[in-house]
Parts: C-alpha cells; structure tokens; sequence
C-alpha cells in the first residue's frame, strides 16, 4: 500500500495548488491512500473551510487531519462534521469532531489516528481543561488494521519518545505543526516510519506561512508578537511538505520526501 501524507497546508492558495495536482501525484506515485493534515488551509489560515475539506476531499485527498486549529472558526467546527474530517483525539468528551476513523483501503483495512502534544494545545479554548496525554489516548484507543499516526506537537523529544514507543504497533508516526521540515527520514527497527515535522504545504516567503509584518510590528511595539493579531497567510512560492510511505502488512517498508 502506498500512503501520501501531506503536512499543514497554510492557505487559499495552498490548498488550491494542492487539489490541483492531486490527481496527478495519486497517478504517479499510484497512492492507495491520501492524508492531509489541513489545519490552516482556511483563507486567514486559522482552521479549515467546510468548503475547502469538500474539495480537498472531492480532488483526492482521502483523510484530513488536524490540530490547534481545528476550531477557529464556526465554519471550522462544521467541517469535522465530516467523519473524513479529524482533530487530535487526546481530548475529553464533549469537544466538536472526532480524533480517529477506521477505513478499507483496497482490501485492507487502515486507523488514521490524530493526536497533539499539550504545548500544541497550550491555547486552544476548545479544548481547555480537557487535553488527555497522547500516549494515554494512544493505549484507549480503537487501532485496526494498518495504523498511522498524525501526531501534532512542538516537541522534538516527546514526538521521537512517542514513536520510540508505538514502534510496531504503528505502521507510521508522521509529525505535523512546525510547518518546518526536518531532514531526517527513519525507519524504526519495528517498521513505523517516523519525521519529526513533515513539514507544510504553504507558501515560502514568511513566518510559518503567515505574513511577518504583523508579528514583526508587535514585537518592536511590546515586545509580543501577537499585539496585532496574526496575519494572512502571505503570498509566494508554494513549497510541498510531503512524505510517502510503502506499507506492507502494517509496517513500513519505504519512506521518502515528495519534492
Ligand atoms: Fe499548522
Ligand atoms: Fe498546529
């Protein structure tokens, strides 16, 4: 089975030029299954569009993943109505969406699990008092078949701990957040592939995808970036934060960088 996994699409712009070639890399590289974690695809960045993750999932994306963004919006909250739509499971009940879903890829069955680390999840109202460690989630959660993981967090050392710990018993640990790609690419001795960040789906030019004006007068003004809130996504080369994966009974036997 052949996975694509792309990381945090940031933007319009982003997420167009990723539906328009959907198509073409699930041809080439012969993709059985398509994730894409679409946390700031939305046109301010914060959230996904119910209208975005429809046509994400319409131009051949398979499962949206998500994070901090999930609920920045109402027009966010109704897109995880969509069972193909995720946000990090290590929640509580009682928050919009879901953290997981079970599907038949092909005549085998997957388990896209999404989880956060709570630095990720540090300002998220929607998830206030009621974050859950991600590993204590991972040991509850429902697992069957060929499971990948996109695991949503700042922390270098608690997403390599984290892998460390399911290896074998994930088939891949994909790292997403950052928005900046790490180098190294590992295969673990029990054959779940691990990145530490997959690195995003957005436009180069700027601060994580973002604009830098914005951020960049707060600091000067007080010294907090966020003084004026957080800017547009800016405008400019769109760089591809993607990994595929060959899977072979629930481990990874290939892994390399989409360029
Ligand atoms: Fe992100
Ligand atoms: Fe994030």
């Amino acid at each position: 089975m052949i996975v694509l996994f792309f990381g945090d699409v940031v933007g319009q712009e982003a997420t167009e030029f990723l539906i328009k070639r959907l198509q073409q890399l699930r041809d080439h590289y012969r993709a059985d299954l398509v994730i894409a974690n679409a946390e700031n695809s939305a046109p301010d960045g914060l959230g996904t569009t119910a209208w975005q993750a429809d046509s994400l999932l319409a131009g051949g994306v398979d499962v949206i993943t998500g994070g901090n963004h999930s609920w920045d919006s109402p027009e966010s909250v109704l897109a995880l109505d969509n069972p193909r739509v995720l946000r990090p499971l290590n929640l509580t009940e009682g928050v919009p969406g879901r953290g997981s879903l079970t599907l038949d890829v092909g005549d085998e069955t997957v388990t896209v699990i999404n989880l956060a680390d709570a630095c990720a999840m540090k300002s998220v109202r929607a998830a206030a008092g009621r974050f859950v460690p991600a590993y204590q989630a991972w040991t509850e959660a429902t697992r069957t078949g060929t499971v990948i993981v996109d695991y949503h967090g700042d922390h270098v050392l608690e997403k390599q701990i984290f892998a460390r710990t399911v290896d074998g018993a994930a088939a891949a640990v994909l790292g997403t957040h950052t928005h900046e790609a790490t180098l190294p690419l590992h295969v673990l001795p029990g054959g779940t592939a691990f990145v530490t960040d997959v690195g995003m789906t957005g436009p180069t030019g700027g601060v994580q995808g973002f604009g830098y004006d914005v951020f960049v007068a707060g600091m000067r003004s007080s010294g907090n970036p966020f003084e004026f809130g957080i800017p547009r996504p800016i405008s400019g080369p769109i760089v591809l934060g993607a990994v595929l994966m060959e899977i072979e009974h629930g481990k990874t036997v290939r892994l390399e960088r989409l360029s």
